[in-house]
């Protein structure tokens, strides 16, 4: 998730832009760069690091020019260097832009340029586009401007992207596309902006068209023209916002942790993208490849994480074993290297880390290193240690994740560890079909999550019921004892009321005893394998007296008999019911905490990333 920033007008572009993208830090951060025309020359600088950085090496500089583009890179494809870094150019340095999305087919497309003769300088998905529009450029110099040449680029890439673009041949230009990827224009008075969203142009407009996917914006230093991939005009009036520039960033929500648990859709269309084999009921690991034959050959998994990440892994537990018959055994990182596990030959070590920086993870990962065996990662945060230190990998490309409560991050590793199935069952004894089910209801997963997303102010209002009870027992069997545990997790972390998860199996040999009329129970109560099981249970609570709020698949009539307060989610596979099952929970924590009025993204005693042991 990087943050883009346009401008053109009658300031010097520079100061501006740097501006900009500071106000975007949020949306991550490990390299920085800015392109600006003047003087019939393109002025680009770049560095690693945080956008300061960057500042400071152009402290002195007086850059003239009043068109510019800036991009705070964080890193999806490409490790972290000053080369990935954004602006990026074609061949003869004349077309300049900076994204923010994936190319999906940036691979083949790079592959054709490449014989056609391009020059490629990075290691990035963008700079294909730079090379695209300079080849539909000089295919008819003469009458195509560098719109039309825009528009047959992005007719040959799939993904998602947020572009500002420029020209040193058209130096009064600056055009900006949308597909998927946030991007607003400001319009101020002779001057316009382009970025990832309005905190970073607030000091100079409040005037904000959002463009929409599909939607081409040239600007010049008179005006505006937005219109869509077919050149059709699009006439749109600007909304005049008063939110702060902190609102802005958080997208109008109130906490990040409430906007990354809407991110939840488009993070794990993300997580699939370009992975998923339907027709072959596959999944393609790109960064797997180069051990592929070492994970034929595997033969016990072991998993080590913390928090979130670790819950993440035991729903993996059951998908491995249940779908791709690997012994699998997950640990507590931080427990991990004390207990002196034995390995055998064929063993294999998974490190699951969002940040990638954790140092209990990261302790595990060095000690199975160590002793010889094979470690791997699933991590979002490119080029992080971990990303560093693992053979081999898969990123979860899901843009930052800044509430210290992770949300979507979770649903993502799970995700991820459904494609390791996918790709692990079929080189054993999936078969196709087996392998085509999934993978098709993997594909629709976004889809369901947006179904249960619209469903929050129920939750909320659930929430808002249970608010005055100081304990709660989360419970869950089989797939979604993990996602039990996940919501008490939650629940804890950010309105430090005591929450525990249980095997709902389990209950009965000790958290029953807790149970009366003040000790809500929360149910995953899904149409599934354990689902009588279940019922049995919420009927052992009920008969103490204990409160019960269910998870439920949809189109279960018989559900309300039982439990107190019911919450549905859709249809899907047992496998992969968790994610559907995690977004109930994640909603009626974070409402239960706002109604306390909490510190929802920074709750007491916490960190984000837990950097030491
Ligand atoms: C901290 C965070 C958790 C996270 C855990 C593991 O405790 O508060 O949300 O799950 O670290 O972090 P990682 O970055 O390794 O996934």
């Amino acid at each position: 998730m990087c943050g883009i920033v346009g401008y053109i007008g009658k300031q010097k572009a520079l100061p501006i832009i740097f501006d900009g993208i500071k106000a975007l830090e949020y949306r991550g951060y490990d390299s920085a760069g800015a392109a600006v025309i003047g003087d019939g020359s393109v002025f680009c600088k770049k560095a690693v690091g945080k956008i300061s950085v960057l500042e400071a090496d152009l402290a002195d500089a007086d850059i003239p020019g009043s068109v510019g583009i800036a991009h705070s890179r964080w890193a999806t494809h490409g490790v972290v260097t000053e080369s990935n870094a954004h602006p990026h150019h074609d061949c003869e340095k004349n077309i300049w832009l900076v994204h923010n999305g994936i190319i999906e087919n940036y691979k083949e497309l790079k592959n054709a340029l490449i014989g056609r003769g391009h020059k490629f300088v990075s290691e990035t998905d963008t700079e294909v586009v730079a090379h695209l529009i300079e080849e539909s450029r000089s295919q008819n110099l003469e009458s195509r401007s560098l719109e039309d040449s825009v528009r047959l680029a992005v007719a040959q890439i799939k993904g998602t992207y947020g572009f500002a673009i420029l020209d040193k041949r058209e130096p009064e230009k600056l055009i900006a596309v949308r597909n998927f990827s946030p991007l607003i224009l400001g319009i101020g008075d002779g001057e316009y902006f382009i970025a990832s969203d309005a905190s970073a142009v607030l000091k100079h407009t409040r005037n904000i068209i959002y463009l929409n996917d599909g939607e081409i914006a040239v600007l010049t230093k008179g005006g505006y023209k937005i219109s869509d991939f077919g050149n059709k005009i699009i006439e749109r009036a600007p909304s005049v916002i008063d939110w702060t520039a902190e609102e802005a960033q958080k997208g109008g929500y109130q906490h990040f942790m409430l906007k990354e648990i809407f991110e939840q859709p488009e993070a794990i269309e993300n997580s699939i993208r370009g992975r998923l084999l339907v027709e072959e009921g596959a999944a393609r690991l790109g960064g797997l490849a180069e051990v592929e034959q070492k994970l034929r050959d595997m033969k016990r998994l072991f998993i080590v994480a913390c928090g979130t990440a670790y819950l993440a892994g035991r729903i993996g537990e059951y998908m491995l074993e249940e779908y791709a018959g690997i012994p699998v055994e997950v640990d507590l990182a931080s427990e991990f290297r004390y207990r002196k596990p034995v390995f055998k030959e064929g063993d294999v070590v998974l490190a699951i880390s969002q940040s990638g920086e954790t140092a209990d993870t990261l302790a595990a990962l060095r000690e199975a290193k160590q002793k010889g065996v094979l470690v791997l990662g699933i991590v979002n945060v490119v080029g992080s240690t971990i990303a560093r230190e693992t053979e081999a990998g898969v990123y979860q490309h899901i843009g930052p994740e800044i509430g210290v409560a992770s949300t979507k991050a979770f649903t993502s590793q799970a995700m991820i560890l459904a494609l390791w199935t996918l790709l692990l069952g079929r080189q054993r004894n999936m078969s196709v079909e087996t392998g085509k089910e999934i993978a098709e209801e993997i594909q629709k997963l976004p889809d369901l999550i947006r179904q249960i997303l619209k469903q929050s102010e129920s939750v909320k209002a659930i929430a808002k019921k249970y608010n005055r009870y100081e304990n709660f027992l989360y419970l869950g069997r089989k797939y979604n004892l993990p996602t039990a545990m996940e919501g008490a997790l939650k629940l804890k972390e950010i309105s430090y009321v005591h929450a525990e998860g249980c095997g709902a199996g389990e209950m009965k040999h000790g958290p029953i005893a807790m149970i009366d009329e003040n000790f809500p129970s929360v149910f995953i109560a899904l149409k599934d394998s354990v689902y009588e099981k279940v019922i049995s249970n919420i009927q052992e609570i009920k008969a103490r007296g204990g409160p019960v709020i269910a998870v439920a698949t949809e189109g279960d009539k018989e559900i309300r008999e039982y439990a107190d307060d019911v919450i549905f989610v859709p249809k899907t596979l047992e496998m992969l019911s968790p994610i559907l099952a995690a977004l109930p929970l994640q909603l009626f924590a974070y409402y239960f905490a706002a109604e306390r009025g909490c510190d929802v993204d920074k709750p007491r005693n916490l960190a984000k990333s837990v950097t030491v042991e």
